[in-house]
């Protein structure tokens, strides 16, 4: 096999733990393979007085055996591609929300192009004849298709990290052909879950009459793409390992005896609408409601990363949480408890194993999700002889492979206060064989796999 050429517009320093699903798990894949490691260096600079938008400067660093190679985004740009096209029309509407979808997006499109060909001509000079290059996520939908208009034939594969909406739902997006045929110029489209794939399978027969080439194969716009599921993992012995670091263990310590007399519920996320957060703070007050047992005992410790603040959405919902969890502290909480720690910053990787081994549930429940890691590294953290009981949406992607946690419908927001009453009563019993089930599960399908899979299939995908 060729060198792996990884394409994303998150670049991270696959030796360092950081935060976001992708890349993480991105990380972790190139770690074991090395490569190149190509995208946006996470710079916004301001044009300078007569400068063009749409010409960023290449770095380039080594980092192990991976070399990253990133450009810098001039405002217009970042705001256009990064903002106004990737996060105000394309993520809202493939997690389902066309309410928050800015349909009168022309301007931000032409820019959304513009950046996928300054990658494309920034990333073909570093490329060599036998490379396999993977393409990550919605950013770049277009990115092969630029690359092939300059000339690129290597393998081009392409992952997409969050769901893919039925096909009435994407045709809501008014350039949804154009990217729908972008995906045709990829041997390999790859989509977290089975629901996602048969997504594309039905928007590809009906709104582009391809036909169906035997198993995972559909011909439209004179190309064959191959498409699979390949739900994305951890790498468990990795955050196992996290878990004896120092941190972990300081924060396993300090949570326990904090609340050696609680119960404690957990949720990690980035604040996110799609996260289903609000909806969570009101399913965990009807548990204290209903169920005054919990009172002076369940406590939610709620982690919220800041994310896109500059997007409209996340600024309401950092808002709205602000005032749920005030109305729930006033409402419920006491001079030696408070029901809700909500922390809204960035929590350090290295704590989190430890704070998922002190919590009794985690709550890992979006209205709409690609995967969610979190819900597997809560399962890795847990210790098997006095396992927490996980939570899920069905809405997750992980839902698929997860059967054995406790399913629920987010927006039923008793029926989750419910689930959550049920798991702080689960005897060890059934906690230990759920738990058991579920970590088989994950190592099964850990991120190693997911990345050997999906270039072994990348790598016999003849396709044209
Ligand atoms: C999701 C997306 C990733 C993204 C991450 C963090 O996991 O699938 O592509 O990197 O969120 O979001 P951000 O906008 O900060 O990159």
């Amino acid at each position: 096999m060729g060198r792996l050429v990884a394409v994303s517009n998150r670049v991270a320093d696959p030796r360092n733990a950081s935060a976001g699903g992708l890349a993480v798990a991105l990380g972790e894949a190139l770690k074991v393979t090395g490569g190149l490691w190509f995208g946006w260096s996470g710079k916004v600079v301001e044009t300078a007085q007569g400068g063009t938008p749409g010409e960023g400067e290449l770095h380039q660093q080594q980092a192990g055996n991976v070399t990253l190679a990133t450009v810098d985004l001039c405002r217009e740009d970042h705001d256009g591609y990064y903002l106004g096209y990737s996060n105000g029309v394309l993520w809202p509407v493939f997690h389902y929300r066309l309410d928050l979808a800015d349909f009168d997006a022309g301007q931000n499109l032409n820019i959304y192009r513009r950046v996928n060909q300054l990658f494309a001509r920034k990333l073909a000079p570093l490329l060599e004849p036998d490379d396999e290059i993977w393409i990550h996520d919605y950013h770049l939908i277009p990115l092969a298709a630029e690359l092939r208009a300059i000339g690129c034939s290597q393998r081009i594969g392409f992952f997409l990290h969050i769901p893919l909406p039925p096909p009435l739902i994407l045709a809501a997006i008014p350039q949804h052909e154009w990217l729908m045929r972008a995906l045709f110029a990829y041997d390999l489209v790859g989509f977290q879950s089975h629901a996602d794939l048969e997504h594309f399978g039905r928007y590809v027969q009906s709104e582009a009459r391809a036909e169906p080439m035997g198993e995972h194969r559909y011909r439209a716009f004179h190309r064959t793409v191959r498409a699979q599921a390949f739900p994305i993992g951890i790498d468990v012995d990795e955050f196992a390992e996290l878990g004896r670091g120092p941190e972990a263990r300081e924060t396993y310590e300090m949570m326990m005896a904090q609340y050696a007399r609680r119960r404690l519920l957990l949720g990690i996320d980035r604040l996110d609408y799609s996260k289903g957060l609000p909806q969570r703070l009101k399913a965990f007050q009807i548990l204290l409601a209903e169920y005054p047992e919990n009172r002076m005992s369940a406590t939610l410790v709620q982690i919220a990363a800041p994310s896109r603040e500059s997007v409209d959405a996340y600024a309401d919902l950092r808002r709205e949480m602000e005032g749920i969890t005030g109305a729930i502290n006033g409402r419920y909480g006491e001079l030696d408890w408070m029901p809700v720690r909500y922390i809204h910053r960035t929590t350090s990787r290295r704590r989190l194993p430890g704070l998922c081994r002190a919590s009794r549930v985690a709550l890992v429940t979006p209205l709409r999700d690609g995967m969610n890691l979190v819900a597997k590294e809560y399962v890795a953290a847990q210790d098997p002889a006095d396992p927490g009981v996980l939570v899920l949406s069905r809405f997750a992607g992980a839902a698929e492979q997860m059967k054995e946690a406790l399913l629920v419908n987010p927006y039923d927001t008793r029926a989750t206060a419910q689930a959550v009453q049920q798991a702080l009563h689960m005897p060890l019993a059934e906690r230990q064989a759920r738990h058991g089930k579920l970590l088989e599960r994950i190592r099964a399908q850990d991120v190693h796999w997911w990345s050997g899979e999906f270039l072994r299939t990348l790598a016999e995908s003849d396709c044209g």
